[in-house]
């Protein structure tokens, strides 16, 4: 279905022709004075040069052209040369309709779907998830969900932090702890056991204790270095260590992420990519592409035009230990190998971004991708406390994320049973929900890549632009609805009727950006436009909703239109949550 501004701008095209121009001239945007139009043309701004023309004459050739016309109620041509645009409420019923009627609300799927894999989440096993891993699954799940949106065949992998140092870390402690397991025997053959020596709970505690050891004590350092290494190397022991801290960290993870209403298709990691490694590196040198460098081994990544120093990718330490650009690329290696993507869209913390866009360029240069992979680097920025400074706990520690969602949960709560509209155990769940929202809109209504403050006060309000506000604004038109059906009626079916009044215009013509805006969206990977958008369809639905009789209406085919356009701003509305990442309560 084409876009409103789409619909209008052809009808200008035969207005512009019709008149002797080009109809090139004839774009039609959104007003930005809405005061005065809705939409408005400034093509005869741009077509006076070439026409010798003032603009202002030719906009009324112009307009001439678009009277009693079934689009517009009113096209004028304003001093220097606008063209000052007000639709026929009749025409933006009937786009509306349209769009009532389509499973996709008019949003056209891709005509050539692509195979996207988004890379986000990245947790790190057997460490908390805290605050910092937070962004990256909200951001990327809401980036999944819109790519898929559109038609293209998406998968999201969590690429777990699963083969660093934390292995060696706590493996040495576990030693250090329980010497007599016999992952620590060298001369022991038999099968481990196959229940985990820890819980999760242990292992949460083991990691920070070890990890603050290790700083202190030089030698215990060293130990943990050289289990990592083992590990890294097939060590039989540690390796069923290692699947013992996979199986309790993931579960855990899993029940996290569920939490979090994300979820993830595949449970890959940088340990599934080691395998690729020996070739990649066998083909690196066979090319002619890596070289040694102080013992190490390297590819040049510079490019013609670099402004900053791009140093080049390493792909070996001089003691041949492999590194974080070697796993990322041995990953594209795998990735390729497996599911061929067109696009891989990586969703990370912006202060890796050199480290990407050197995996990029020798992934490209290399042939480990196909020239036409696209690889992206969505990176976002910091999540700030109220003083500016990365987010802490009260007592200036790293905040852990389920106790961030508690706190959330639990000032959400108490917000609800001040209104007492619902019970004690409805009031839970319910909190649960809107907490999640509360979180998920925070962080997603700003522009991905900027630092923002997150304001637990702020972000719980019923008022502004909260997740909260929207989600209030569901349940009222959901409240409606149920309502109306209550006395025996259908919401679904019902004809949308020409606006009335301003405020059912003003709605009307909001509701009817939506196709527009979630192409832009898309093609921009900009969810926080989804946040600005959903918020001005909220304040004009309440704004109509307190200038309106609607249940009251005693003409009933009126009615009937306002409950046509309530379902459908309900269904709107919900869709742009579900492309958020979060849902409605019923009641709150
Ligand atoms: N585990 C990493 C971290 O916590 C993030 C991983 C990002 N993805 C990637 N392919 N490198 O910083």
């Amino acid at each position: 279905m084409n876009t409103l501004a789409q619909l209008i701008t052809k009808e200008m095209e035969t207005a512009f022709n019709a008149a002797g121009y080009d109809a090139a001239y004839a774009k039609v945007t959104l007003s930005n004075r809405p005061d005065l139009c809705e939409y408005q043309c400034n093509g005869a701004m741009a077509a006076a040069k070439a026409y010798h023309k003032a603009p202002f004459m030719i906009a009324e050739d112009v307009v001439a052209h678009l009277q009693e016309n079934t689009y517009f109620e009113q096209a004028e041509a304003v001093k220097p040369g606008f063209i000052n645009l007000k639709l026929k409420p009749q025409f933006v019923a009937e786009f509306l309709q349209q769009m009532a009627e389509d499973e996709m609300l008019g949003v056209e799927k891709e005509k050539a779907p692509k195979t996207i894999l988004i890379d986000y989440g990245g947790p790190n096993v057997a460490k908390p998830l805290h605050v910092g891993h937070l962004r990256s699954a909200i951001i990327g799940e809401s980036v999944k969900r819109i790519m898929r949106y559109k038609g293209n065949q998406v998968t999201g992998d969590i690429h777990l932090g699963d083969w660093g140092y934390q292995m060696g870390l706590i493996i040495t402690e576990l030693e250090k702890r329980k010497p007599e397991l016999p992952y620590f025997d060298e001369n022991f053959t038999g099968e481990y056991p196959t229940e985990a020596p820890f819980t999760i709970g242990e292992l949460e505690e083991i990691y920070p204790t070890a990890s603050a050891y290790a700083k202190e004590h030089e030698e215990y350092r060293e130990k943990a270095l050289h289990a990592t290494y083992l590990l890294q190397n097939g060590h039989r022991g540690f390796t069923a260590i290692w699947n013992h801290i996979m199986h309790v960290s993931v579960a855990d993870l899993k029940k996290n992420y569920q939490n979090l209403n994300v979820e993830f298709d595949l449970w890959k990691g940088e340990a599934d990519a080691q395998k690729y490694i020996p070739g990649m590196v066998e083909m690196l040198k066979e090319k002619g592409f890596a070289y040694l460098d102080e013992g190490a081994l390297v590819v040049d990544v510079r490019e013609e035009g670099d402004k900053k120093e791009v140093p080049p990718c390493m792909i070996l330490k001089s003691d041949g230990a492999a590194l974080y650009d070697t796993t990322d690329l041995a990953t594209l290696v795998e990735r390729e190998e497996l599911y061929q993507p067109d696009e891989v869209i990586y969703v990370v913390d912006k202060r890796q971004e050199l480290h990407f866009v050197q995996v990029f360029r020798c992934a490209k240069k290399t042939g480990i991708v196909r020239p036409e992979t696209k690889l992206t680097f969505l990176g976002f920025g910091t999540m700030n406390g109220k003083d500016g400074k990365p987010f802490k706990t009260r007592e200036g520690g790293v905040m852990r994320l389920e106790n961030l969602i508690r706190e959330i949960d639990e000032e959400m709560y108490k917000k609800i049973m001040d209104n007492r509209t619902v019970g004690e155990e409805e009031a839970q769940k319910t909190a649960q929900t809107v907490g999640l929202a509360a979180i998920k809109y925070g962080d997603l209504s700003n522009q991905a890549s900027k630092d923002y403050v997150f304001d637990v006060d702020r972000f719980t309000s019923f008022e502004g632009n909260t997740g909260p506000y929207i989600l209030y604004t569901i349940v009222r038109i959901k409240s409606i609805l149920a309502k109306y059906k209550e006395e025996g009626k259908q919401t679904e079916g019902l004809y949308l009727r020409a606006a009335e009044n301003e405020f059912e215009k003003a709605l009307m013509l909001e509701i009817a950006k939506f196709n527009e805006m979630i192409d832009t969206v898309y093609e921009e990977i900009a969810p926080h436009k989804i946040c600005a958008y959903i918020y001005d369809v909220a304040n004009t639905f309440n704004k109509f909703y307190h200038e309106t009789k609607i249940l009251s209406e005693s003409d009933e085919e009126k009615r009937a239109g306002y409950i046509a356009l309530l379902a459908l701003t309900k269904k709107v509305l919900t869709t742009c949550i579900d492309l958020l990442g979060f849902e409605a309560p019923e009641r709150m």
